[in-house]
């Protein structure tokens, strides 16, 4: 007898709960996949909702929740309503195509996947069910050093273009041949994450005694754990960046986490490729400001010597838009892309990026910008109908 919709994602739950406890080890050939269809859903909060009820509650809980009293989780939110659009009506124009060349990779439009932990927390095909997402909608992954699948296997998992994201531990050998890996791998940048020198203030994930798998670039070819201690470095400065910039083999560096202008000027400095203005989604420092505020002010400090790419928040093509015309080249999508894995596999992952193109074609039409140079030429707007500070507008 066929499974109802709700019996199925119960069988999804269950394999959530496999998971959890064994990280999956196959190759591009052998990964299971369930491709489940997506249920309705109107946006990507919904969709939020929706996953709550498949995803086991202690990996729910990690994924949505912040750190501390979660005042930054939420900023990131409030953030974008209360900035306005300085509507055209008469341009005359239609939208057009929104492809975009960063890093020497052409994507179909300025949407990214962000780097993430742990997708296998949320389906069997893991990381591999997120990259053939990605690149079935045309964009590019960031893979997490701490993925469920090493990073070998999630570089086999599609054609799409990756950046592989490393977190600089204490064991300097050790960052050097993630480094190396991701190179032979063929990943075409490095993303330096910098904002966690020590793991956020947590404390939803200590009540559920939350305990991730052991990350697949940790095990050995066996499986075994190799690397279980390799806490984090907890000094990051400017030599760093060019630690890693001297074992990347030439990638485009791009450093994450960056929320201030003064980080953001010594990054240009030591040559940064671009820059990754995010909070980390709320999950580290609380009481960093909200995301699309230090969008402002980096944007204003970096006037376009590289690209920004912008996260924390972003759930609607609306806030696409605002993050656009505030200063970003692109903007990576995190949360709703493990939402949509969860109900969806692959699947989902692409419909949660059609869903937000989607919405930023209707109000770019709506707004009267037709490119995202149109985009990035609009202004914003205070409350009070005042033109908001932004950054580099063309
Ligand atoms: C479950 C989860 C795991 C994450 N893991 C990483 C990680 O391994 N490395 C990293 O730099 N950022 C990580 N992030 C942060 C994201 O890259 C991104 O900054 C954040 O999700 C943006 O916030 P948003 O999802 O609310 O838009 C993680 C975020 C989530 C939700």
């Amino acid at each position: 007898m066929p499974l109802n919709r709700r019996e199925t994602l119960g069988l999804l739950a269950g394999s959530v709960t496999l998971m959890a406890t064994r990280p999956v080890r196959a190759t591009q050939e052998s990964t299971p996949v369930i491709e489940t269809p997506l249920p309705p859903f109107a946006n990507l909060l919904e969709l939020e909702t929706l996953a709550s009820k498949v995803i086991p509650k202690p990996a729910f809980d990690y994924i949505a929740r912040g750190a501390g009293d979660e005042q930054t989780l939420r900023e990131n939110r409030d953030a974008f309503s209360r900035v306005f659009i300085d509507q055209r009506v008469l341009t005359g124009k239609t939208v057009q195509a929104l492809d975009t060349l960063i890093l020497g990779s052409l994507l179909k439009s300025p949407l990214v996947v962000a780097t993430m932990a742990a997708h296998g927390l949320v389906h069997t095909t893991a990381e591999s069910g997120s990259a053939r997402g990605a690149a079935a909608y045309g964009t590019l992954l960031e893979v997490s050093a701490v993925s469920t699948q090493n990073l070998e296997q999630i570089a086999a998992a599609s054609n799409g273009d990756k950046w592989f994201q490393c977190y600089l531990t204490r064991d300097v050998g050790f960052n050097r041949e993630l480094l190396q890996r991701a190179q032979a791998a063929g990943y075409t940048a490095i993303v330096l994450t910098a904002d966690v020198t020590v793991g956020g203030n947590r404390e939803q994930d200590r009540r559920n005694a939350l305990c991730l798998p052991i990350p697949g670039n940790f095990l050995d070819r066996t499986g075994r754990p190799r690397a279980i201690n390799r806490v984090f470095e907890n000094r990051l400065g400017p030599d760093s960046l060019d630690f890693v910039r001297q074992h990347s083999g030439g990638l485009p560096l791009v450093l994450k986490g960056v929320t201030t202008a003064a980080d953001a000027r010594l990054a240009l400095r030591h040559g940064v490729d671009a820059i990754q203005v995010s909070n980390h989604g709320g999950r580290q420092l609380d009481g960093s400001p909200a995301a699309f505020d230090s969008l402002l002010r980096v944007a204003a400090e970096v006037q376009g010597q590289v690209p920004i790419i912008f996260d924390s928040g972003i759930r609607r093509g609306l806030d696409v838009f605002k993050a656009l015309a505030a200063g970003a080249d692109a903007v990576a999508i995190g949360r709703p892309v493990l939402y949509g894995l969860s109900l969806g596999g692959w699947q989902g992952v692409h419909a949660v990026l059609e869903h937000l193109e989607s919405e930023l074609r209707t109000v770019m039409q709506l707004a009267g910008a037709a490119t995202l140079a149109d985009i990035r030429a609009t202004p914003l707007l205070n409350p009070d109908g005042s033109p908001l500070q932004q950054g580099i507008r063309s």
